[in-house]
């Protein structure tokens, strides 16, 4: 290889990576249910609790149960590969160090830039989706926070039915900035900046609760669904890309692929696993396997009991209860969907700020993305920088925009991890691997065709969003990136 071209393929040497991850303190204490419910952590988000409403309202009617099915499977594939890679290099900087050793430099800053949108801009999401369910629980004690105020820049607002929301002068009402978004980030932000991490205790406790909501909407909904709502299934194309038919089921598995993120935190903590080789399998298809029924139920009986067409509002399952009139379930629903999300977000804004930590150190972003905070110990800049970043997308941006644009560079991303495994297979085949991807080489390739098959799905504007958001990133690394990088001034 020429050596101009040579120099963006310079590797991060696997033993400089091992050496960085044998950080002191880090011992192997999870077990396979501490890593199942850390997964269901991070799992059980604004996906079910919101995307599925729009998803079912805007695309597959009551078949999004099987849009639930097709992204769980393509979940899977990516989980394995992302379990192998963890365990032989189990770092913070996620798949972004997994590029970084195998694919190479512009590969791995290509990986950072995409996981920001699996991380920032997921939290945007999930701020979003928190917002709603917040306004609907303020609005049971008689706060009413003005639409234009809970809704993104020049959305034009509807009614639950469809129907234009309209002003006192008969004018449709437009969104001006999602205030609680922007607020619930910036508390976030806060709360990292001054060291504020979920421990396992409270992690586990916030699953019990997601769990236990989720659970009581499907064993009380259940009673109340009206079958007639689930005909037709898979509701006719009207010719629209996306709208309806099977084109729209897939469209939907696209959507919500974004409530299937999260899983990967699992493959991150596979240092701290007692017995990696099987527990990573366990906590990783469990948690999947656990969040899929749950997902499917969840869907079933809200397709159930309020027909999909009305379902694009901000907080699907409490316009679900608010139906069948129990007013307590609707209070609970609210109440564990707003702790819920806050974790998410928490957890969401945590990554990114390590990846981004990750990455200066590397050199490939300026200084003071690494520099810590004298009394916090915490990367207090970074921390600012993004929770502002993440909050204006979430006042600005409308939800179904964010989610796609996330769902979209999430499954290019676990397609590169994928990628990542077979390359490194080949080329360093001796490699210890304390937790190897079964069927090999059967599970990546799946991996990456059904990533693909869920990309095509999303749709061409969503592509061409990230298309353009993916080259801005590559000039980015010519204009700053390989001018610093510490790997390649060594090399
Ligand atoms: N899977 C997470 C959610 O649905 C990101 O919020």
């Amino acid at each position: 290889m020429h050596v101009s071209i040579k120099r963006y393929f310079v590797k991060k040497p696997i033993k400089a990576i091992q050496k960085e991850s044998t950080a002191p303190g880090l011992k192997r204490t999870l077990n396979a249910m501490n890593l199942v419910s850390l997964g269901i952590g991070c799992i059980i988000g604004a996906g079910i609790f919101v995307l599925t409403g729009k998803a079912a309202a805007a695309h597959a009617g009551p078949a999004i149960m099987l849009s639930f099915v097709l992204a769980g499977f393509a979940c899977i594939f990516a989980a394995f590969c992302y379990a192998e890679l963890a365990s032989v290099l189990p770092v913070s900087g996620s798949a972004y160090t997994y590029a970084y050793a195998t694919l190479g430099e512009l590969a791995a800053w290509a990986m950072g830039w995409l996981l920001i949108l699996e991380y920032g801009l997921s939290a945007s999401t999930v701020a979003v989706g928190w917002s709603g369910y917040v306004v609907s629980f303020l609005r049971d004690f008689n706060i009413n926070i003005p639409p234009e105020y809970a809704n993104p820049l020049g959305l034009l607002l509807t009614n639950p039915d469809g129907s234009p929301m309209l002003n006192a002068a008969g004018e449709q009402i437009k969104g001006i900035f999602n205030v609680p978004a922007f607020i619930g980030i910036l508390g976030t932000t806060w709360l990292l900046i001054i060291g504020v991490r979920e421990s396992a205790k409270v992690n586990n406790i916030i699953v019990i609760v997601k769990l236990a909501v989720i659970v009581a909407f499907i064993a009380i909904g259940a009673f109340y669904v009206d079958t007639a709502n689930w005909h037709p299934f898979i509701p006719p194309a009207t010719g629209k890309p996306g709208e309806y038919g099977f084109d729209g089921v897939l469209k939907a598995a696209g959507v919500i692929f974004f409530a299937y993120i999260g899983f990967e935190a699992v493959s991150t903590a596979a240092q701290e696993a007692k017995n990696p080789q099987k527990d990573m399998a366990i906590g990783i298809l469990g948690s999947l396997a656990i969040c899929t029924v749950l997902y499917i139920a969840v869907s079933a009986v809200l397709t159930g009991i309020v027909h999909y067409s009305l379902l694009n509002v901000p907080d699907p399952m409490a316009l679900a209860v608010d139906k069948i009139g129990i007013r307590w379930l609707s209070f609970v629903i609210k109440v564990g969907a707003i702790m819920g999300l806050s974790s998410v977000m928490l957890v969401l804004i945590y990554g990114q700020t390590r990846i981004f930590y990750t990455i200066a150190r590397d050199g490939l972003l300026p200084k003071f993305f690494s520099t810590l905070h004298p009394k916090y110990h915490t990367p207090y800049l970074n921390t600012a920088f993004i929770g502002l970043i993440v909050s204006l997308a979430a006042g600005l941006v409308p939800l179904s925009t964010l989610g796609d644009l996330v769902s979209m560079g999430t499954l290019f991303a676990f397609a590169i991890v994928c990628f990542s495994v077979l390359y490194l297979r080949i080329k360093e085949p001796k490699l210890k691997r304390p937790f190897k991807t079964p069927m090999m080489p059967l599970t990546p390739v799946l991996g990456i065709l059904s990533c693909g098959y869920l990309m095509y799905g999303l749709g061409w504007t969503v592509f061409v969003n990230l298309k353009l958001y993916f080259f801005a990133g590559i000039a980015l690394y010519f204009l700053y990136g390989q001018f610093h990088s510490k790997y390649r001034k060594a090399s």
